[in-house]
């Protein structure tokens, strides 16, 4: 499939051509004709359940800008992003961004670090949130945020953005050759799992001391966490078992427990994904993308290096060890949890789906739109199966102006409870909080998929939204963007 015989959505007339189109692709995706405004928007319904009161349907998820100082703290730019997020309306704050729990765990040179001299930074993040916040709503009443921890692992690269610096459980036999690691690459201790572990416990004191209402212990995207839920081939006490693959979890969070008793855990959860994928090598043009393909060889079946995917068909997701985990997150009195899936470094299409690539990316292999479908039919089936736990769904920037439309059937029809917000947030932060009061919508604001959010930091700059925001529009930074594009 190439991108040109893709149907745009911002070339829909309206809602009805919207519930054609998706007839059309045989997708189901909810879809309410008509906006709900104010009290009346299941948009804006509050939701109390165990010690949560959040004030409406609408999440911020994390989103993180490669823009920190070098020691880890919040920069301008930071600073920026944080207030918008505060400033849409969102009474769920997932995490802000994805913030390492160690220097070495550092996905970028850029990435925010939990430290003692980040911390102060940290806590003015969390301020001027709710700031803006209570100018865009009116009061902080039912706002909940917390704060993304992570160890980036095999995506760590904390010195310089051109250096990776993988940090690794078990060997892949796809990935470790995309990042040319030896056969001998060493891996990490189950000594410095521990101390990454106790990295953790520091990091989410941190975080409570500064304010935070709960941490989330990343288990997404490929990154440490995510790895450990693969680590069927691991030996030892972090590998191999379901009850081995979590211990990493348990542990974290039986820290957490004992040294910062008032904090509130979450889980963000890559809950379904499938083998790498590449740009189809048979139709390569140098310095052209093309249609992603999905890499993966006869001899690794049944396949052992994936979790919520089908060992024996590994292109397709399965749900058995998710529900295992959930259950599980049940167990520890985990309730919120933030459903998402696949990685942007290995399966972007699935993670957040897109018309245009990122320039290291490849051309949809299908219509974006099942990609969207696929993550909303996967927390749908979730949430039958836990309707105790408190779910926020991702990837719906793609359905751009028809995205209230199916957030708010998406929650009336209870699919999931809370409607997470990802790139829509860099281009239009407010959009879902307008949609819900009847405003009308900016449409010159609705995220297109250009990708530069993610194309930019792939060439060391800030992320942004380039396309959109006159912020970053009319930058410096978007003339460097245009000329490593060029490159
Ligand atoms: C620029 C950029 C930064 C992101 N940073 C994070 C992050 O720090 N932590 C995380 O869990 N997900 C991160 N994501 C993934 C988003 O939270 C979200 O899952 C994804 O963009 C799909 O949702 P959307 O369709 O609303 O954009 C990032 C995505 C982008 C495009
Ligand atoms: S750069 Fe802007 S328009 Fe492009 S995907 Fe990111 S948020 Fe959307």
């Amino acid at each position: 499939m190439t991108a040109a015989a893709i149907l745009r959505i911002g070339s829909l007339k309206d809602v009805g051509g919207f519930q054609d189109h998706l007839r059309a692709l045989d997708l189901k995706i909810p879809c309410d004709l008509q906006l709900l405004t104010g009290a009346q928007s299941p948009l804006r319904r509050p939701l109390e359940r165990g010690p949560f009161k959040i004030g409406n349907r609408i999440a911020v998820q994390p989103m993180e800008g490669w823009d920190a100082t070098p020691d880890g703290a919040p920069s301008e730019n930071t600073v920026r992003r944080w207030q918008r997020f505060g400033g849409s309306g969102g009474k769920l704050i997932w995490g802000g961004e994805a913030v390492a729990v160690s220097h070495e765990g550092r996905a970028n040179p850029n990435q925010l670090l939990a430290s003692p001299r980040t911390q102060q930074g940290l806590a003015h993040l969390r301020t001027v949130l709710v700031r803006e916040h209570i100018l865009t709503t009116g009061s902080d009443d039912g706002l909940v945020i917390g704060l993304q921890l992570t160890h980036s692992g095999r995506y760590s690269r904390p010195n310089e953005h051109t250096r990776p610096e993988p940090r690794i459980l078990y060997h892949h036999p796809l990935l470790d050759r995309r990042l040319k690691l030896p056969p001998d690459y060493p891996l990490l201790s189950d000594g410095e799992i521990e101390s990454i572990i106790e990295d953790f416990h520091r990091a989410a004191c941190l975080a409570w001391q500064r304010g935070f209402d709960f941490v989330d212990i990343k288990h997404c995207h490929g990154y440490l966490g995510h790895e450990f839920l693969s680590a069927h081939t691991r030996v030892g006490r972090y590998g191999g078992t379901f009850e081995g693959r979590t211990r990493f979890l348990r542990e974290v969070v039986q820290g957490i427990r004992s040294l910062c008793p008032g904090l509130h855990i979450g889980v963000r959860l890559s809950a379904i994904d499938t083998v790498p994928f590449q740009s189809d090598p048979s139709h390569s043009v140098i310095g052209r993308s093309s249609t992603g393909v999905a890499e993966t060889r006869p001899d690794l079946i049944p396949y052992r290096w994936g979790f919520g995917v089908n060992p024996l068909d590994p292109t397709d997701s399965d749900l058995s060890e998710p529900v295992r985990f959930l259950s599980l997150l049940e167990e520890l009195q985990i309730q919120l949890v933030n459903i998402t899936a696949g990685s942007p470094y290995y399966n972007p299409h699935i993670q957040r789906p897109a018309l245009y690539p990122p320039s290291d990316g490849y051309l949809p292999p299908e219509d974006p739109l099942v990609g969207v479908a696929r993550q909303m039919e996967a927390t749908r089936q979730l949430k039958q199966r836990f309707p105790n736990l408190l779910l926020v769904g991702s990837g719906y920037t793609y359905l751009q102006d028809f995205l209230p439309n199916v957030a708010q059937a998406a929650v009336r029809e209870g699919w999931v409870d809370f409607v997470g917000l990802g790139r829509m947030v860099l281009s239009y932060p407010e959009f879902l909080w307008e949609a819900s009061a009847g405003t009308r919508i900016q449409r010159k604001l609705v995220c297109r998929t250009f990708s530069d959010c993610t194309t930019a930091p792939r060439n060391g700059l800030p992320s942004g939204c380039y396309p959109l925001d006159k912020y970053y529009k009319e930058s410096e930074m978007a003339q460097k963007l245009k000329d490593a594009k060029k490159r």
